[in-house]
């Protein structure tokens, strides 16, 4: 698979030039453009492509000379054991000469061993003495990540998991689960290294391991055996097993065992056997780490290597996978924010939309094709010069946008802008370039510096920028948080935006080093790359087998490709085997090239983003806070939200994430392709979100870089209507893509958004559950059928909550998919969402073709479940107006249960709720059960019951009997519809007092 760079930059390998100085204090250079460098703009100085080069770094895991930690260092002795009611506390000493290296290491530690809850354990090793001066270099402040709660232990006698350790050769811990004796994580093995800017640990895990997580990757859902995840955000596309946009250190580990007579379980190395009973055990392990870390996952087991920080590691026991994701939300990052209810409507989105009257276009054209259209987007088009906070006056003026918004507003649709992380530095000679929010926040001391206490200045869309200091602002009350709400709360006064996109959060800059210092007379200036679309590197290519089934759109869309044209950006050819290394500096940190090279995409730590030793305010090393910039901005654009939207929820998406930011806001997956490939990986990448506790995901929606086609974005725009987050979005300059540009994806789109809209009701309703209980809403298979190992990797398939199956066609030409129906063997039931027909003749584990011709998503209701619907608009408000609806796919048994939410959808804390429960019981009746004071008047229109095996001669709602009008029987496919249910009084108001519908 082809790897590609975001669409903002191109990557190269040169020597290091002579001026980069980051780490070396205050770079205060004058640049001046090489001869060679494309300048786009008449009189617009181009950052050179130069300034985004680091030193010529070598992986430590690529790197033949790379000492193994394990072969050198002493690992530790413990003593003075102390136990207590919470578990146990140690000292841990160095036992032998310290071996130093990737840092230095502490010689005296502390062990801190807690039950925290009786599926918690909390494992802690810290260095015994931390100064004031060095806190940060270990101690991750919870004012930035909260940490688990350690107010109240498990008893004993309650606990799921035990501890053990031991000195014999060198100091290790291990995990058990109490029930099973199985060994979760333990060090034994491994001597633990823990130094400065390196630290070790590990676990051996069984064969064939089934890990899941420790993203943010672009991966297939199981991890596998032989990969290393970096976790350092990057600006970089989505490039596969690299590490991208987000933070989130934590993993799920499934283990399948068969029980003999005895009830002895075995761990299942290769269970394949479909005919075998499996048992699973699900537990998670999270490391409160936010410094850079790298995760080795090896066969023999898993490695954990950090820059920074401590050991502050969570063990939660399950069993279940939901049981860890529940814990995990409950306990440590907090549960996923609800959403309003317009968000979960379809989004459009393109970076190249050049104005209002573009924008009106498009939204008109959607109404022209009937196609729903819940919200415009606009990308960085809009503003004046790539600057927050202020819209080009031409193109995107306040006054032609408040008629624009208006309109859109009283039509029940929405408008969503981007919104960069940096924030433009203007030229100080140059009047004509103030710009306020700069000013603002130069008062505020709200940007990050430099070492020697300057402003530092980066690169980014708009020329030289700074960075808001989320971390100063945090930890030392600096102003970035107030001056970002006040901002938000200015722009909202001019453009009635009623959500916000937050992009480049990693946080990006296009040059290595305050490249601005010195510098910013010269704004604005280019990037030191081309636009896409700018004459230069572009290249628009097309889905991989693009002309097998498509010459007519070949022929015309060749016209439109862009043609490689050689420029200054072109690699150097200059390749060198030299690679810069360091080596540990007794009693002191290297900050912008640490030891331990890590395998960044980007290479050098300081290569487009800002460097490791720009400073915070109160005098905290962005090295040790890296990976927390796109969390915080997270966080203050929630409260820029609240502040603009009194007592409403927040809607934010943003692009970097760390664990926790699912409590403000939803992510979508970042710069991907207009290939297959990509269209698959969207699923696990959405399922880690889920794991990771953050529902409101989706991804670019037919792909961003590159053009889509036809059938590709028939087949994605289906698929993307099951996830949470719903929109199609494209790079600059490539082909346009939005649904109705072909008649066969408006048509595709229109009966899988026709299923969403109606869903919605049900969507909603599992956000209100993962908001309340830290419930999964898109889920893998193998969580909701834990004894089923051939599903351990299934990540072709999803489930949206219990009830929904997705079985997507990814391929490309094919016009079946292969599917699996999981828990037939156990009697689970599934129905087809088209025909309401039983799947039947289906055995445990069978790999089923389904038919799956272009234009249709292979959906399928599972027994047992109701599943509250609407009838669907145009719009979500339009929509909420319209009668309810019910499906009731009843199990084997007879019975099925389900519930619905029901609020004003949008207020923070609503004053009126109401949840509906479902219950179907003997296969003959269905009670509807309301508890609550929020009023709705919708009618119950339609009612649809399957899995029922004969015609009842009788229906009844609330004991009045219905006329044979009101309800259908299908013979063939054994459901029973009732569709005017206005006889048993639900002509309205649905859901005002309990009810019961009987059939007989
Ligand atoms: C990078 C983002 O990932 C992408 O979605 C956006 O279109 C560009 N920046 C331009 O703002």
């Amino acid at each position: 698979m082809a790897i590609f760079v975001s669409a903002s930059f191109v990557l190269f390998t040169a020597l290091v030039p002579a001026w980069t100085t980051a780490g070396q204090g205050l770079p205060a250079l004058t640049q001046t453009a090489p001869a060679s460098t494309t300048v786009t703009q008449a009189a617009e100085f181009t950052v050179p492509a130069s300034a985004d080069v680091g030193m010529n770094i070598i992986p430590n895991i690529l790197d033949p000379q790379a000492v193994d930690p394990q072969h050198v260092c002493p690992g530790y002795k413990a003593s003075n054991v102390q136990q207590s009611d919470a578990g146990f506390t140690a000292d841990l000493q160095l036992n032998g000469p310290a071996c130093n290296v990737y840092g230095n290491d502490i010689e005296d530690l502390t062990l801190l061993v807690q039950f925290q809850a009786d599926d918690r354990l909390h494992i802690q090793i810290q260095p015994r003495y931390i100064g004031t001066e060095n806190r940060t270099w270990f101690l991750l402040p919870e004012e930035l990540v909260p940490r688990p709660s350690d107010g109240s232990y498990a008893q004993a006698a309650l606990r799921k998991l035990d501890v053990t350790w031991s000195n014999d050769p060198s100091f290790s811990i291990a995990v058990k689960r109490k029930d099973t004796g199985d060994v979760l994580f333990t060090t034994e093995g491994k001597s633990l290294v823990f130094e400065d800017q390196f630290i070790e640990f590990g676990s051996s895990l069984p064969e064939n391991y089934n890990l899941y997580g420790l993203g943010e990757v672009i991966h297939g859902f199981r991890l596998g055996n032989n990969v290393t995840r970096t976790l350092f955000a990057a600006d970089v596309g989505d490039n596969p097993d690299a590490n991208i946009y987000g933070s989130h250190p934590i993993y799920l580990d499934t283990r399948y065992f068969t029980t003999d007579e005895s009830g002895e379980l075995s761990y299942a190395a290769n269970p394949t056997d479909k005919g075998a009973n499996y048992t699973s055990y699900t537990h998670g392990v999270f490391l409160r780490n936010a410094h850079a870390q790298e995760v080795l996952l090896q066969p023999s087991g898993i490695t954990w290597r950090t820059l920074g920080g401590i050991i502050d590691l969570y063990v939660y026991s399950g069993p279940k996978a939901e049981d860890v994701t529940k814990a995990y939300q409950h306990s440590a990052v907090g549960l996923p924010a609800m959403q309003q209810y317009w968000t979960f409507g379809y989004h459009q989105c393109r970076w190249g939309y050049q104005n209002w009257t573009e924008l009106q276009d498009v939204v008109d054209n959607f109404a022209k094709f009937d196609i729903p259209l819940e919200t415009i987007w606009t990308d960085i088009d809009y503003m004046k010069k790539y600057r927050d906070f202020d819209n080009d006056p031409d193109r995107y003026p306040y006054d032609e946008g408040a008629q624009f918004l208006s309109k859109l507003h009283a039509n029940g649709q929405h408008y969503v802008p981007i919104v960069d992380s940096a924030i433009y530095a203007p030229n100080p000679d140059n009047p004509l370039d103030a710009y306020a929010p700069y000013d603002r926040g130069l008062d505020a001391n709200a940007f990050v510096l430099n070492p020697d206490g300057s402003v530092y200045y980066g690169a980014v869309w708009p020329g030289y920028t700074v960075f808001p200091d989320w971390i100063g602002a945090v930890l030392n009350g600096s102003g970035a948080i107030n001056w970002w709400i006040n901002e938000l709360v200015i722009w909202s006064k001019l453009v009635a935006f009623d959500g916000i996109w937050i992009d480049m959060s990693e946080v990006s800059s296009f040059c290595v080093g305050s490249c601005g210092s010195g510098n910013l007379t010269l704004n604005p200036v280019h990037p030191p790359f081309d636009l896409p679309g700018e004459a230069g590197n572009l290249v628009l290519d097309y889905p991989e087998g693009f002309n097998l089934t498509n010459s007519s759109e070949a022929s015309t869309a060749s016209s439109m490709l862009y043609t490689q044209t050689a420029t200054a950006a072109a690699p150097s050819s200059t390749t060198t085997e030299s690679y810069f290394r360091t080596t540990p500096t007794p009693g002191a940190r290297n900050i912008n090239w640490p030891p331990y090279a890590i395998n960044n995409f980007n290479g050098d730590l300081g290569v487009h983003a800002i460097s490791p030793n720009a400073t915070h305010h109160g005098g905290y090393l962005e090295y040790d806070f890296h990976n927390l910039f796109g969390h915080q901005i997270l966080n203050a654009t929630y409260h820029g939200l609240l502040a603009v939207f009194e007592g409403k929820r927040p809607f934010i998406i943003g692009r970097s994430t760390f664990a926790g930011s699912g409590k403000w806001a939803g992510h979508w997956g970042g710069d991907n392709a207009s290939k297959w490939s990509y269209m698959f990986f969207s699923i696990p990448q959405a399922l880690s979100f889920s794991l990771f506790g953050i529902p409101m995901f989706g991804v670019d929606t037919c792909g961003f870089n590159g053009n889509t086609d036809l059938e590709l974005c028939s087949r994605w725009m289906q698929l993307s209507a099951f996830f949470p987050f719903y929109r199609n979005h494209n790079v600059l300059s490539a082909n346009s893509q939005e649904p109705y540009v072909w008649e066969a994806v408006a048509s595709a789109s229109k009966t899988a958004m026709h299923i969403r809209y109606s869903i919605l009701p049900y969507m909603y309703t599992l956000f209100a559950l993962a908001n309340k209980d830290g419930d999964t809403v898109m889920r893998a298979l193998a969580w909701e059928f834990p004894n089923e190992p051939w599903l351990a990797d299934a990540d072709r398939q999803f489930m949206l909550g219990g009830a929904i199956m997705v079985t997507p066609c990814l391929t490309q030409g094919a016009s079946t998919v292969n599917g699996v129906f999981p828990g037939v063997g156990d009697g689970t039931v599934w129905y087809d969402w088209y025909d309401f027909g039983p799947v039947t003749g289906v055995k445990a584990g069978d790999n089923v073709t389904i038919d799956a011709p272009l234009g249709h998503i292979p959906v399928y209701l599972r027994g047992g479940y109701v599943i509250p619907t609407q009838d669907p608009g145009l719009t979500t408000a339009a929509s909420r107006k319209n009668p309810w609806g019910l499906i009731v796919a009843l199990d084997k048994n007879g019975n099925a249960s389900g519930q619905l939410y029901l609020d004003d959808g949008e207020s923070l804390v609503p004053s009126e709720t109401t949840w509906v429960q479902f219950s179907a019981t003997h296969g003959s009746s269905l009670a509807i059960i309301p508890q609550g004071n929020f009023v709705d008047s919708n009618p119950l229109g339609n009612v649809t019951i399957l899995g029922v095996p004969s015609a009842p001669a009788s229906v009844k709602v609330n004991g009045k009997q219905l006329g044979s009008a009101a309800w259908t029987y299908s013979a063939e496919k054994q459901f029973l519809n009732l569709s005017d249910l206005s006889d048993g009084g639900l002509s309205s108001g649905a859901w005002g007092s309990k009810s019961i519908i009987t059939w007989s």
